[in-house]
């Protein structure tokens, strides 16, 4: 099915077809894994020494040095719920990348934290979480009304007074990845989309009326291609107050990145469900 980005495309077709890059296959999410753990590069997630320093800040900040049980929306290979655990925080770290849930349970060392492999979208949450987490902009690629429904369920899943953390991207994120020139690259030993040699195209589109970015990826492969898609959707803070809000969360904050400032890409976000 041609899904190349239309010209005045309506919300809803925005979101119609894969709207993500196919981080839930096998294959892809065995070669994105090697992305997520590389200290060469912040793609996927960050170098160990960032995310420290994020688990340091979660845990003095968002969870006052006390034990807590802990629900991570897309954890990815549980870089932060494993770090949060040899801190003594328990619970339960939910992605659909059955590379990463592989890498986190084996890297788990604790009895009281499961990772599971689930889509967020459709997952039950459970209950009795005293912070819940969501880090590294997967906030804006899900569709508005999918992210939503992600919220009101993590705040029914927290205790009252419990504490959410975000990381959605900036308005000026999202933009700039509409606004980034097309790109090409020729992969002879493999890379992210094929084991075997394949080309990549990239384009990207900035959608105003939207406020929705579309990278557009035309991989080529032994005569035949493949396309995937990243829709990103850009919000204002006040937007994302108004979601946490409709979701049940007060005391919304917007910090510099885990309270740090050295990263100008997303906003460090923590609301409260009230006692
Ligand atoms: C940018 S990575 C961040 C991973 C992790 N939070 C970190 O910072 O190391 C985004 C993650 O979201 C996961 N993801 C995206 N959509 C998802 C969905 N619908 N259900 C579960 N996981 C999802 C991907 O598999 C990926 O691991």
């Amino acid at each position: 099915m041609d899904t190349r980005p239309q010209e005045n495309e309506a919300p809803s077709d925005l979101w119609s077809e894969a709207y993500k890059i196919p981080w839930h296959e096998k294959g892809f999410s065995r070669r994105m894994l090697a992305w997520h753990l590389s200290q060469d590069t912040d793609l996927a997630s960050r170098r160990a020494e960032r995310i420290d320093a994020h688990v340091a800040w979660i845990h003095e900040t968002c969870l006052n040095r006390r034990p807590s049980n802990i629900l991570d929306i897309c954890c990815g290979p549980g870089l932060y719920l494993l770090r949060l655990t040899k801190l003594g925080h328990r619970g339960l770290g939910l992605d659909f990348g059955p590379a990463s849930i592989e890498y986190a349970t084996a890297q788990n060392p604790s009895p009281d934290v499961t990772f599971t492999l689930a889509d967020v979208t459709t997952a039950e949450f459970g209950s009795g979480y005293d912070f819940a987490m969501m880090i590294y902009g997967e906030f804006n690629v899900f569709p508005p009304e999918a992210i939503r429904g992600v919220m009101r369920k993590a705040n029914t899943a927290l205790e009252p007074g419990g504490i959410l953390t975000l990381e959605p991207q900036t308005l000026a994120c999202v933009e700039a990845a509409g606004r980034a020139p097309g790109e090409s690259s020729e992969h002879p030993d493999g890379g992210l989309f094929s084991d075997g040699p394949h080309s990549v195209i990239v384009t990207n589109r900035w959608d105003e009326g939207h406020r929705v970015s579309v990278s557009e990826y035309v991989v080529r492969e032994d005569g035949g291609e493949s396309r995937y898609r990243i829709v990103n959707q850009a919000y204002t803070q006040d937007e994302i107050g108004g979601i946490l809000s409709s979701a049940g969360f007060s005391g919304i904050e917007f910090h510099a990145s885990f309270g740090a400032d050295d990263d100008d890409y997303f906003w460090t976000v923590t609301a409260t469900k009230p006692e």
